[in-house]
C-alpha cells in the first residue's frame, strides 16, 4: 500500500519500519453490552461508529485487556462483566509480524483472570506479553495531569515490553513491601531483626526496577523528541525527569530504616520503588499548570506513540493502536498527523467515533457500524 506523506501544514513524525503486529479475528463474550461479538478486522485501518453508549468504547477495551489484564477505564473490574452474565470471555487471533498466528484467550468467571494461548492455560503475564496494544482515549490526560500511578503503570508497561527480567523483580519487590507494610501495622512493633532482612530485600528489587526504569527512560527520550515535535512544536525543547521514589544520595536499606518511626505512624512504607514518579515540562511551559486540557491530551498522546515506537524498535512489530474518540480528543490538523504516522508506519489501528471522522475521509478502513452491543461490517 502506498504510503501518502504528510499532508502540507501537517509536521511530519517519525516511524520505525518496523512490521506490525495485527489482530485477524476479535470474538468477545460478555463485556459490558457486548453480548457476543465476533469482528473479522482489517489489516490496517478499522473504525467503529455509532451511537453514545453504542458499546465502541467496550471494543477497544477488549482488545486492550489482552495487552494489560485491565480496562484503561476507572473502576471496578466487576463493572467489566455483563450485568445477568456470569463470565466474561476475550478471544483473538494475533498475527505476528513474523506471520506466526497465536490465539489469545482471556477469561473471567469470579475473582480472577485466566489467560490461555493457544489453547493452553498460561500465566497472565505471558498473554499480556505475547500482545502489545496502546490506546488513547477520552482519560488518556491523566497520564501527564492524573496521579503519579498513572505515570508509573505507563512506565512498567513499557520496561515489562523490553526487559524480561523486570516482571519477577518487580513481584518480589511487591512481596517485601507487603512484608514491611504488615510489620508496621503490627499491634507491638517489632524489632530491627524482623525490619532489616525486608528493607534489604526492598532495596535489592528497588534498585534493579531503578535501573530499569531509567534505562528505559533514556531509550524513550529521543523517541519522545520526535512525537513532540510533531505534535506540539509551539511548547519548545521538553525535559523528561524522573524521580526513583527515595532519596538519590542514599542506599533505600538505610533510608527505611531511618524512616521506621514515621513510617510507623503512618502505617505504611512512604519511601521506595513504588513511589517514582517522572514528568515532561516544556520550555514555552515550565509548569504542568501551564498546559491547556488540549496540550495534555496532546503531550499524552506524543508519550503513547514514542512508547509504541520504541516497542517497534526493540521487538520489530508495531503495537496496535486504539484511538478512542479520536474526533472529539483532537482537532482535524492533529487527528490527520496521527492517522498519518500510523498510515506511514503501517499499524494497525482501532478508531471510534460516532462517525467517520473527517481525517479518514478518502482513506482505505474497514468500517464497522455498532449498535446496541451488536456489530455489522459496512465498508
Ligand atoms: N456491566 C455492564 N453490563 C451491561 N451493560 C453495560 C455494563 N457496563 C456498561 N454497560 C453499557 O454498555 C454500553 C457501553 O458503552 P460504551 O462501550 O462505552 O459505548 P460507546 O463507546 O459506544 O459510547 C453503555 O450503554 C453502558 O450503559
Ligand atoms: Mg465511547
Amino acid at each position: 500500500m502506498a504510503t501518502p506523506g504528510p499532508p502540507s501544514g501537517t509536521p511530519a513524525l517519525p516511524f520505525v519500519g518496523a512490521l506490525p503486529v495485527r489482530l485477524q479475528q476479535l470474538r468477545i463474550r460478555g463485556l459490558r453490552c457486548l453480548t457476543d461479538v465476533d469482528a473479522v478486522l482489517g489489516p490496517a485501518i478499522n473504525v467503529f461508529v455509532g451511537a453514545n453508549g453504542a458499546g465502541k468504547t467496550s471494543v477497544l477495551e477488549a482488545a486492550f485487556l489482552l495487552s494489560h489484564a485491565r480496562s484503561f477505564r476507572s473502576g471496578a473490574k466487576e463493572a467489566l462483566l455483563q450485568r445477568g452474565a456470569t463470565q466474561l470471555s476475550i478471544f483473538a487471533e494475533l498475527c505476528h509480524a513474523d506471520r506466526r498466528v497465536c490465539r489469545l484467550g482471556l477469561g473471567r468467571a469470579g475473582a480472577g483472570w485466566e489467560a490461555k494461548l493457544d489453547g493452553s492455560g498460561v500465566p497472565l503475564g505471558q498473554l499480556v506479553s505475547e500482545c502489545a496494544v496502546v490506546c488513547f482515549e477520552p482519560g488518556s490526560h491523566a497520564l501527564i495531569a492524573g496521579a503519579a500511578e498513572e505515570r508509573r503503570r505507563y512506565l512498567d508497561w513499557g520496561v515489562f515490553h523490553v526487559e524480561h527480567a523486570f516482571l519477577s523483580c518487580w513481584r518480589r519487590y511487591q512481596r517485601a513491601l507487603k512484608q514491611r507494610n504488615s510489620l508496621l501495622r503490627s499491634l507491638s512493633p517489632p524489632g530491627d531483626e524482623l525490619f532489616a532482612p525486608w528493607e534489604a530485600e526492598l532495596a535489592q528489587a528497588a534498585d534493579q526496577i531503578d535501573r530499569q526504569r531509567r534505562a528505559y527512560l533514556d531509550r524513550l527520550r529521543p523517541r519522545l523528541q520526535g512525537s513532540i515535535a510533531g505534535l506540539l512544536p509551539e511548547l519548545g525543547a521538553f525535559a523528561l525527569r524522573y524521580r526513583r521514589g527515595w532519596s538519590d544520595e542514599l542506599d533505600l536499606a538505610r533510608q527505611l530504616r531511618e524512616q521506621r518511626g514515621r513510617d510507623l505512624a503512618r502505617g505504611h512504607t512512604t519511601l521506595g520503588a513504588h513511589r517514582a514518579d517522572w514528568s515532561i515540562t516544556f520550555e514555552q511551559a515550565p509548569l504542568r499548570e501551564h498546559l491547556s486540557r488540549g496540550q495534555e491530551k496532546l503531550t499524552a498522546l506524543a508519550c503513547l506513540l514514542a512508547q509504541a515506537e520504541l516497542y517497534a524498535e526493540h521487538r520489530g512489530e508495531w503495537p496496535i493502536v486504539c484511538l478512542d474518540d479520536l474526533a472529539s480528543e483532537l482537532d482535524q490538523a492533529h487527528q490527520l498527523a496521527v492517522v498519518t504516522l500510523l498510515r506511514a508506519a503501517d499499524a494497525q489501528v482501532l478508531l471510534t467515533g460516532t462517525e467517520l471522522p473527517a481525517a479518514l475521509q478518502g482513506l482505505p478502513a474497514c468500517v464497522f457500524h455498532v449498535e446496541q452491543g451488536r456489530l455489522a461490517r459496512l465498508l
